[in-house]
């Protein structure tokens, strides 16, 4: 018996468990802190009442012998025909045509993120920024595979573009990025686009803050970039768009036209799909086919607005004290440059002790998040408002 050696090949934990490992540590040693987390993008907010309402209903379908489920359409790979018409709509207003056999109903976008590559042979060369989520990363490490970085930095404003003299056969792009909150224009993808073609590269694009896009220059799915139905595919997720952090459901796009080697990836990831997983629950896709329904995109749009309220705080905060960052404007994420030379971990300590506030070292995220830090908007309007007050009173104070 062998174990899977390249698991040695990881840091010994996952960032997100670090960061709730040291923040647990520093509240045991201090109960009377009142300590806010800006750290792992988790929402607040509690589920919108449309995505209640139609749980509710589902559950008392189950209860019923006429209504009750079992196992889901196999059709599909186990997604409901309402679930899959409304992600299908909610394309079409984005001005993209999709068959239901393109969708695929997951339980979220960072799963699928790592269970794609069973469709990738190990050889493949991946290409990802840096700084970078780390389970792109770490994913591929598990498997063995050459990861190689493209450099996102302040020079170009964290949005690193193709280099053509590099060879990559799998390319992760994240727009609204995390952790950058950086979002490429649709002419930017676009150059993307066209070296996956040149390369026959696929991108697997993570579109799991596209909500949060307020500006048409800005794309909200790759397939609104001409060629991507033949070079990409999408990974999307209703946790940021819908609060369904604790729900968990997604969707992954892979085009019909999408073919390496003759062969059709969209073939591949059904014949996957159907092996290793047997969908989604029953409740769960009801309450995510109400998202995209008329009502339900106006109660989301609502919480939207919340956090989007709180990433302005966080800037003004950030303007207030001439940090530069990037993000807080069509993203969750607001990536700020550690003031006064402070490396990412240390100015995770400072921040910590000296204002209770957690946020997310950038170092965790690559080698060029060093010297950044990350916070999240998806805290409660008080808090986030707290830490701005602790934070500009920290720096305005102390240096
Ligand atoms: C983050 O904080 O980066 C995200 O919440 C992680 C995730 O979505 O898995």
């Amino acid at each position: 018996m062998k174990i899977n050696e390249n698991f040695l090949n990881l840091k010994d934990s996952y960032l997100f468990a670090t960061v709730g490992k040291k923040t647990t540590a520093y509240k045991t040693a201090h109960p009377d802190r009142d300590v806010i987390r800006l750290s792992i993008g988790d929402v607040t907010l509690p589920l919108a009442p449309v995505v209640i309402d139609a749980m509710h209903r589902a559950v008392d379908e189950m209860s019923r012998k006429e209504t009750f489920k079992g196992y889901g359409p196999d059709q599909y790979c186990y997604g409901y025909e309402s679930l899959l018409t409304s992600i299908k709509d909610s394309y079409r207003r984005k001005g993209v045509s999709l068959e239901s056999s393109e969708i695929f109903i997951s339980d979220g976008a960072k799963s699928d993120c790592g269970n794609i590559l069973d469709i990738f042979s190990a050889d493949n060369t991946v290409l990802v920024p840096d700084p970078v989520y780390p389970v792109y990363v770490d994913t591929n490490i598990m498997a063995g595979r050459r990861i190689i970085f493209a450099d996102a930095n302040e020079q170009n404003g964290f949005l690193p573009m193709p280099d053509k003299k590099v060879k990559a056969d799998i390319i992760y792009i994240c727009s609204p990025n995390n952790p950058t909150g950086a979002a490429y224009s649709k002419a930017q993808l676009k150059e993307w686009v066209d070296y996956a073609l040149a390369n026959k590269a696929v991108i697997l694009y993570d579109a799991a803050y596209e909500y949060f896009v307020d500006d048409d220059s800005l794309a909200r799915s790759i397939y609104q970039i001409e060629g991507a139905k033949e070079c990409a595919i999408e990974l999307c997720s209703y946790s940021k768009t819908a609060g369904f952090t604790g729900v968990r459901c997604g969707y992954t796009v892979v085009p019909q036209a999408l073919l390496r080697g003759g062969v059709s990836l969209n073939k591949l990831w059904a014949r996957r799909q159907s092996t290793k997983f047997n969908g989604v629950s029953y409740v769960t896709q009801m309450g995510a086919a109400a998202v995209f329904t008329e009502e339900g995109e106006r109660q989301i749009k609502e919480n939207l607005a919340y956090y989007r309220r709180n990433a302005h705080m966080i800037s003004d905060c950030l303007n207030e004290l001439g940090i530069w960052y990037t993000g807080g404007k069509n993203s969750p994420y607001i990536w700020m440059k550690c003031p006064n030379g402070y490396d990412s971990w240390a100015f995770f300590d400072y921040l910590l002790e000296e204002a209770n506030v957690v946020g997310t070292p950038g170092s965790g995220f690559g080698a060029n998040g060093e010297g950044f830090f990350r916070l999240t908007a998806f805290g409660s309007e008080e808090n986030t408002r707290e830490a701005c007050r602790r934070i500009k009173n920290l720096l305005i104070n102390r240096n």
